[in-house]
């Protein structure tokens, strides 16, 4: 019996996704439905969802599900606030946001997205916000709140914001009773799964990617360019996600032409298991076989309590507190459009002792490179700037970039990357994309803005393969 209810599942699933990516070598085949990769999948597929096979009539699963696909057809997601750009981007950020007893965090998660982001940054992704809450006096404080502190960036079309009318989501009432999950817990996910849908339904056709966070989050600064980097390096490999956080559903990315297999899939199993959960399996039936997830991660938890009220969170990423050892900074010569005075030394800025590099004065646009005599896998890197014990003489706008080479130049680069801004005077990174396979040859910083008083350069400290 258990048997037949997967061989319908994945019938029902077959008959979703007519395209089966990612299968490299044994392409799926449609017509065949009972082919020996497909017992397999199905073996699998059932000892990993734990449906209670005792509990569950299976005829009606299967008709469910198929009642369950059709109001996909008249999901009338509306917008509240802006208008998507006419132009397609490379990224759209989706965040589904509720009510919740404690206070919203969701204006701080959308200030720190873009204050995140460089102005040429922000000209590549857009921002979407699902109001999911059905209070219509908390939908209407939240756009009054939006409207106002985020008008740049609405009329910018940088920031759209969505909801779904009551009669386009599934039901969500007499849900499926489970063993282990309360019953206010089964309601929860189900009704995220289908915001979750519905959000990405309507992401679809804006960009490229489609990246999924919380409503709850503080991002790294230049997280977009490092995003834009990972995927570049990852374009032509078989992936459904990538993360950038390995918590909940935060900093999961996809392509937006898998979108609609995932809300397909999202709307047939709504009810069985969160959407993390549910994911899993989704790569488990497009054969991605493990995570693929970069560290640090991009985002990180802002509250101390999760979504779901009773469900406390003590989610913290880990990977922010690790050792990272000591800098190994390779030979290399530092070049600087900076006043060097004869009592401040230029290497000391590269130096892996206590020695500093000051300079009177330092104007918007000027540099201090540092390049490698022999280019190098760069995987970490640290600028320091101002002084040790006060915050005197700090670069307050700067950024930090990575050079490569393709022209031998001799005290520069031809083509700079963003690795991040400064924060507080200080970068520290981990360089996300080793994928690509290029060796960094310069690493420059860069004064954005000029500054009132000198500028100390501490420590420029890399860690290299
Ligand atoms: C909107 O802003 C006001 C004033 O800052 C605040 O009191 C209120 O809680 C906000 N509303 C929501 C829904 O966050
Ligand atoms: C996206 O574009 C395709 C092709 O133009 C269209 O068929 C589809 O309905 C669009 N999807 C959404 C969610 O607007
Ligand atoms: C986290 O919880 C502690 C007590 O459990 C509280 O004092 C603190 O303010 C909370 N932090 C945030 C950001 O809500
Ligand atoms: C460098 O110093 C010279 C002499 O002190 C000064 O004239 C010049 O403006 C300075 N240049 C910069 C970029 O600060
Ligand atoms: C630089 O060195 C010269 C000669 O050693 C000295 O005369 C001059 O005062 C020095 N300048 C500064 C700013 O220390
Ligand atoms: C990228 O770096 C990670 C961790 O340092 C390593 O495990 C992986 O093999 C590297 N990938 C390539 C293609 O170099």
């Amino acid at each position: 019996m258990k048997n037949f209810l997967w061989i319908l599942i994945v019938i029902a699933i077959a008959m979703v996704f007519p395209i089966f990516f990612f299968i490299k070598e044994n392409p799926f085949d449609t017509a065949s439905f009972l082919s020996l990769q497909e017992k397999e999948m199905v073996a699998w597929q059932r000892a990993r969802m734990q449906i209670n096979p005792s509990k569950t009539n299976h005829l009606e699963t299967f008709k469910d599900m198929q009642k369950n696909s059709e109001p996909f057809k008249n999901v009338n997601s509306c917008i509240l606030i802006g208008a998507p750009p006419m132009e397609k981007k490379l990224l759209t950020i989706g965040i589904s946001s509720m009510q919740r007893s404690q206070g919203s965090y969701l204006v701080d998660t959308l200030q720190s997205l873009f204050f995140s982001s460089s102005l040429s940054e922000q000209k590549h992704f857009i921002v979407l916000v699902h109001l999911a809450d059905p209070d219509p006096t908390w939908c209407g404080q939240m756009i009054s709140n939006i409207s106002t502190i985020f008008k740049p960036y609405i009329q910018a079309s940088q920031l759209v914001v969505i909801n779904t009318p009551p009669k386009s989501y599934l039901p969500l009432k007499n849900l499926k009773k489970k063993f282990n999950d309360t019953p206010d817990y089964v309601a929860f996910y189900s009704k995220q799964n289908v915001d979750y849908a519905f959000i990405m339904n309507f992401a679809t056709n804006h960009s490229d990617y489609f990246l999924m966070i919380e409503d709850d989050v503080k991002c790294v600064p230049g997280f977009v360019t490092q995003i834009a980097t990972t995927v570049s390096a990852w374009e032509n490999k078989p992936w459904v996600t990538l993360e950038f956080s390995q918590l909940g559903f935060i900093g999961k990315l996809f392509r937006t032409r898998d979108l609609p297999c995932f809300v397909h899939f999202l709307l047939l199993f709504y009810q069985e298991m969160p959407c993390d959960c549910l994911l899993s399996h989704f790569h488990d039936l497009l054969m991605q076989q493990a995570p693929v997830q970069f560290f640090p991660s991009l985002f990180r938890h802002m509250g101390n309590y999760s979504s779901f009220e009773s469900k406390f969170s003590n989610l913290k990423d880990k990977e922010f507190e690790d050792d990272i050892g000591s800098p190994n900074n390779p030979a290399a010569s530092v070049y600087t459009s900076l006043n060097v005075t004869n009592d401040s030394v230029l290497m000391n800025a590269y130096s892996l002792d206590k020695n500093f590099f000051y300079s009177k004065s330092a104007e918007a646009g000027s540099h201090l490179t540092v390049v490698l005599d022999a280019p190098a896998k760069v995987f970490r890197v640290q600028v320091l700037t101002g002084s040790d014990l006060k915050d005197e003489n700090q670069l307050k706008e700067g950024q930090v970039e990575l050079g490569y080479d393709s022209t031998n130049r001799i005290n520069d680069c031809d083509d700079y990357i963003l690795l991040g801004l400064l924060v507080n005077g200080i970068l520290n990174k981990q360089v996300l994309s080793n994928e690509s396979g290029k060796k960094v040859k310069c690493v420059r910083l860069l004064v954005t803005a000029t500054l009132p008083s000198g500028i100390i350069v501490r420590h420029i400290n890399l860690w290299v393969k």
